[in-house]
């Protein structure tokens, strides 16, 4: 692309900026309600919203209150919802089997949510992570994560989320291998229309802390997720992987963490020009809360400023806690 700039004062930059009017008219991005998935908790019980300490404003539902949210969101205009369940700890085993049970508690909300707000897109999480005795997302033999049995797992687990009634399914385990052998099994099992939004370039990143207390994996967790998830060094490998995924199968692709990682969202636009998204994770969300509870942010600007970002850098959506938040304020709410 050419950006031509004659010389001063020929060209003066500021003429562009100089009123709200002109600066709406050479505005180059834009963020929308219609751009979020609003990713929520869900927990056994009725009635019950329970604040999660490491995430100010974020609670785990019970399923009645998950309904509530949905209907929010949909009221909103928000076009989709991501569950996240927190497992009783004593549904947790080596063997994961609560992954593909079809009354688990994230197939539960799904069906629950479908019924009472069927316009509303669900999402759904695919990894073992909430199920495992030893927190990781895949089975663990001997000490090592291995991969095409979990793949064998992750496979009932997206059938079981599809049986629910799913719209999108969301593998964020970074197995080899298993949008190719879900999207079989999708096709085969009469599911054709069940989208995949594959976590594609998934970094083994410090800014999921909070997200681990959110759904109980942190005092689970042995060791570290190295051996799958992706090194925060590289950057090839994220299009290596989203190619990957694109070609097994994969509607929609994403680059998670958001904010540290912006420049693989624009290479991976620019490469691929699919639909792609970024995840704001918990520990981005956590720091901008607690840097506003404490005055030291106008939580309201940088909540924008950091959500732009994602449209800037490219991507088509984002997940983020923020969504109610965002989505109330561009609607003047
Ligand atoms: C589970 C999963 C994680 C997140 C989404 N799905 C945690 C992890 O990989 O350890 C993180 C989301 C967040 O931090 O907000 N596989």
């Amino acid at each position: 692309m050419r950006n031509t700039v004659a010389p001063f004062p020929a060209t003066r930059l500021r003429r562009a900026r100089k009123s709200p009017a002109l600066r709406a008219l050479t505005r180059e991005n834009a963020l929308s309600t219609d751009d979020l998935i609003w990713p929520i908790f869900v927990r056994d019980g009725e009635g019950v919203v329970e604040p999660v300490p490491s995430m100010p404003g974020v609670n785990r539902l019970s399923i009645d209150k998950a309904v509530e949210a949905a209907r929010e969101a949909h009221a909103l205009g928000i076009p989709a919802i991501c569950i996240f369940p927190y497992t009783d700890p004593a549904l947790k085993t080596e063997s994961c089997e609560e992954a593909w049970n079809p009354d688990n508690l994230s197939n539960r909300a799904i069906r629950a949510i479908k019924a009472a707000v069927p316009e509303i897109a669900v999402m759904t999480d695919i990894a073992l992570d909430p199920y495992n005795a030893n927190g990781h997302d895949g089975i663990v033999r001997g000490g090592e994560i291995v991969n095409d049995e979990t793949v064998e797992a992750l496979v009932k687990m997206a059938l079981a989320q599809a049986e629910a009634g799913a719209d999108i399914l969301g593998p964020s385990d970074m197995m080899d291998g298993r949008i190719g052998a879900m999207r079989r099994a999708l096709e085969a099992a009469g599911h054709p229309n069940v989208a995949i939004l594959s976590y594609s370039a998934k970094y083994a990143s410090a800014f999921y802390g909070p997200f681990r207390d959110a759904v109980g994996a942190s005092g689970a967790l042995k060791g570290d997720k190295a051996t799958y998830q992706m090194d925060p060094a590289n950057s090839d490998e994220a299009l290596r992987l989203v190619e990957r995924d694109l070609l097994e199968g994969a509607d929609m692709v994403m680059v998670k963490p958001g904010m540290p990682y912006l420049d693989i969202c624009r290479r991976v636009k620019d490469a691929f020009g699919v639909p792609t998204y970024a995840y704001q994770v918990s520990g981005e969300y956590a720091m901008l809360q607690a840097a506003a509870a404490n005055g030291w942010l106008d939580g309201e600007k940088v909540m924008m400023e950091s959500l732009l970002a994602f449209k800037r850098a490219g991507c088509d959506g984002i997940l983020t806690y923020f969504a109610p938040a965002v989505a109330r304020l561009l609607a003047g709410r």
